[in-house]
């Protein structure tokens, strides 16, 4: 059932081309959004919602901070992000005007369960992302987007990461056309560039062996910081999650822009950097944390876009990512990120499908 895979983690990385075919699947029309055959909003309750609040754990968390980004830029309404062990006992106004996402692989998250049941009794309209139909969340919600990713076996999740942040920006994509805060041609645009994400996810697949490589040559050491900005900074987080996951090396992450109010310290010719630094807005101001790295003797290893000849010169290694809008750089930078975690537990011969301390789902709080 591994289809010629060493590890489930293996199979469930390669599957992502698929998975986000699958969950576009239906979902895009003629050129638009439409989520009527799977979210019950009404035209009037987009119009009421003033507020979203994306609650979520662990790599789901990532995927809702990425997802942040685009609900800032592609709906008018307040958009907020946390943990749901922290919601749940938080006093944010949570009200009939904020409608509330609940992200869950599992759907089985105790305490997501409980941040949903508090949102809920609170007034907010409840939503579930989750892979699991006949999940507790999925039970108790009042609307669901299913990923449809497929059973994940491997502990870390990696198919469902790139699932959950394009089910959140499908839903940023069709708030955004019910609440007209964005206009046709720009939605026509983000759509058309969405289709060919999954190709572009394959193409960075089969640069696996480059990343085997660096595996090769970084796996002995004993920490790491990642860095992005923008929308690479959650990627950063992802990437730094699945090493020490899966291989117990410790791993940062950082906003490359607070590096120097700390972590810099940390720093020497023994430290590598992971760097996430697509051809985006904040390409310069990433470049420009590099070169602090750099300054401190740290090997930097990127996550560059295509063809980028002045960033590769500053990176001891890299790998490359086809390019794309700035807003779908994190299904193209992460999957570098996860198989460099994959390879390198692979070489330091840990559990990969089953790491120590970890379960699945997480049912208690
Ligand atoms: C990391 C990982 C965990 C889960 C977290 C939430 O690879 O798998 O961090 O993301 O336990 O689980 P779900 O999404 O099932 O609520």
């Amino acid at each position: 059932e591994k289809a010629g895979h060493s590890h489930y983690m293996h199979k469930e990385i390669h599957e992502q081309g698929m998975v986000l075919r699958t969950t576009l699947k239906g979902r895009i029309s003629d050129g638009r959004v439409d989520l009527s055959k799977d979210l019950n909003w009404t035209q009037e309750d987009a119009q009421r919602w003033k507020k979203v609040h994306i609650i979520a754990c662990g790599t789901s968390y990532y995927a809702a901070l990425v997802a942040e980004r685009v609900f800032e830029r592609w709906t008018d309404l307040d958009i907020r992000v946390d943990i749901a062990s922290e919601y749940r006992y938080r006093n944010l106004r949570c009200d009939p005007e904020t409608l509330a996402i609940f992200v869950s692989q599992s759907g089985e998250t105790a305490d997501t369960i409980a941040a949903q049941r508090k949102a809920r009794a609170e007034g907010a309209h409840c939503m579930a992302i989750t892979n699991v139909r006949g999940s507790t969340l999925a039970r108790e919600v009042h609307s669901i987007l299913l990923l449809k990713a497929g059973p994940e076996i491997g502990v870390a999740a990696t198919k469902t990461f790139t699932g959950q942040v394009a089910a959140l920006f499908l839903s940023a994509l069709y708030l955004g056309r019910l609440r007209g805060s964005m206009t046709a041609d720009e939605e026509a645009r983000l759509v058309n560039e969405f289709l060919q994400i999954p190709y572009k996810v394959e193409n960075v697949l089969e640069k696996e062996n480059e990343v085997i490589k660096l595996a090769q040559k970084y796996h002995d050491r004993q920490d790491f910081l990642f860095i992005g900005r923008g929308i690479s900074f959650p990627v950063a987080l992802e990437g730094a999650l699945k090493l020490k996951e899966i291989s117990y090396i410790h791993a940062e992450a950082y906003a490359a822009g607070e590096m120097k109010h700390g972590p810099i310290a940390l720093l020497d010719e023994k430290v590598p950097v992971m760097a996430i630094i697509p051809r985006d807005m904040m390409y310069e101001k990433t470049l420009s944390n590099v070169l602090e790295a750099k300054a401190r003797k740290a090997p930097v290893i990127g996550v560059c876009t295509e063809g980028d000849e002045h960033a590769s010169k500053y990176m001891d290694d890299y790998v490359e990512v086809p390019w794309t809008d700035e807003e779908f750089s994190p299904f193209l930078t992460v999957i570098p990120l996860q198989l460099f975690a994959f390879h390198v537990a692979k070489i330091l011969g840990k559990e990969i499908d089953q790491p120590r301390n970890l379960a699945k789902s997480v049912t208690v709080e």
